[in-house]
């Protein structure tokens, strides 16, 4: 499985095992993930800051009390912008602040502010390692969610032998490929829509929306990580093709309209992210329309309505619909899962700078006897999210 563009936050702390920690970021690098290196003062002493940011293109972070960086990407938006926290190498010291909710450097409070999902990569002498108190802190951090990978047996720096290694950097990546492998999906169809439709008005003018696909396409490739077979249907947008994705592009409501009835049949699951026109161009022009004095008019048609059109068909998918909505989400989205006979809708804000074109957005997805929300994050882990919540409802 790619990790192309998934967001992974890689902490460093201070243990000699920081030098393989190169290795696995060049990995996580290479593989198309977005690495942003964070490093404690110990795991400066270590290796040096240089050192990652030549491997991930990306400035290292060292500083909690930093100005510069506050005002380029505060600690608060870095904590949310994670898919993923990892520290490799998880000293004992590290370990027992995380443990105790210190925030005392920049990593501890980035994990402290953060609810991405946090995993350690314990590495240390087999004797701080079977501390009764490194024990507590690892039991306890488990008990709250906190992944263990590792850490290895065998020969260590010291010239002791047994439990405290870190794991191998190749090891290391499979741990973080497989986090986000969910299953949850596996052997399943999917089918999803993405992007704006464009009617044409004349051969060189067209009415559409704000829809760039971000959604849709991180739905897509959420459905893949969960073991999907996934067919998007794509609007113009500029996004690139999630891998093991088949991708139709098409142009107005009605190709999409024919290419969503051609695979839906045959599809376990339909999302519908894709921001389609309800109308479509009556008096639509075979010839550039000049310019006039006057006034011009444009005679608007309905398009046919492709979520209900899905939602109608007869053993046809688990379907889920989006709702777009300014204002009176709650209503208006309620409404649109009973009108439409929907099996889920998945409400978000959108206008006043929220939604269209942004990188993050929240979600109040609805089903008939039951509700979730969740809040401003980034779409990634918002359709991750949506992922588990339609795989979870289907299957109820
Ligand atoms: C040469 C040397 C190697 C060390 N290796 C480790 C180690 O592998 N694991 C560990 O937990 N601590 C190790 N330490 C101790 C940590 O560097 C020390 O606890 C430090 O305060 C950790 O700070 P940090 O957790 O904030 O990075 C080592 C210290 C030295 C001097």
């Amino acid at each position: 499985m790619s990790l192309a563009q998934k967001h992974i936050l890689l902490g460093i702390s201070g243990g000699i095992a920081a030098y393989k920690t190169a290795t696995l970021a060049r990995l996580l690098s290479k593989a198309g993930a977005t690495v942003k290196v964070v490093m404690t003062k110990g795991g400066q002493a270590f290796i040096t800051p240089l050192t990652f940011q030549a491997l991930t293109g990306e400035p290292v972070l060292t500083e909690l009390l930093d100005p510069e960086h506050e005002a380029a990407m505060g600690h608060i938006e870095l904590a949310r912008w994670a898919d993923l926290i990892v520290i490799a190498p998880a000293s004992a010291n590290v370990i027992a602040r995380l443990a105790s909710g210190r925030a005392d450097d920049l990593l501890t409070t980035l994990c402290l502010a953060s609810d991405s999902p946090l995993a350690l990569a314990p590495a240390m002498n087999q004797q701080m390692w079977s501390q009764a108190t490194t024990t507590d802190n690892i039991a306890s951090l488990k008990e709250r969610g906190v992944m263990m990978f590792g850490p290895a047996e065998g020969d260590q720096a010291c010239g002791d032998v047994g439990l405290g290694r870190m794991r191998e950097p190749q090891d290391l990546f499979t741990d973080i490929e497989n986090h986000f492998n969910t299953g949850v999906l596996a052997g399943q169809k999917v089918l999803v829509t993405a992007g704006p439709t464009r009617e044409p008005i004349d051969p060189v003018r067209f009415l559409t929306n704000r829809s760039s696909g971000k959604m849709g396409f991180a739905v897509a490739r959420a459905a893949v990580e969960a073991g999907a077979t996934v067919t998007l249907v794509a609007g113009p947008v500029h996004q690139d093709t999630p891998r093991s994705v088949k991708r139709i592009n098409v142009e107005t409501a009605e190709e999409m309209y024919q290419a969503v009835m051609t695979e839906a049949q045959d599809s376990d699951i339909f999302i519908a992210t894709a921001a389609v026109g309800d109308y479509r161009i009556a008096n639509k022009k075979d010839h550039k329309i000049k310019k006039t004095d006057g006034k011009l008019h444009l005679d608007l048609e309905l398009n046919k309505d492709i979520l209900a059109s899905v939602a109608q068909l007869d053993a046809g998918p688990f379907t889920v619909g989006f709702a777009a909505e300014t204002r009176d989400m709650e209503h208006y989205a309620r409404d649109k899962l009973v009108r439409k006979k929907l099996d889920m809708i998945a409400a978000n804000p959108v206008g006043n700078g929220k939604g269209f074109d942004q990188p993050d957005n929240s979600l109040h997805v609805y089903w008939p006897d039951g509700e979730q929300e969740f809040p401003v994050m980034h779409k990634g882990k918002l359709a991750r999210h949506l992922i588990d919540t339609i795989a979870q409802i289907k299957a109820s």
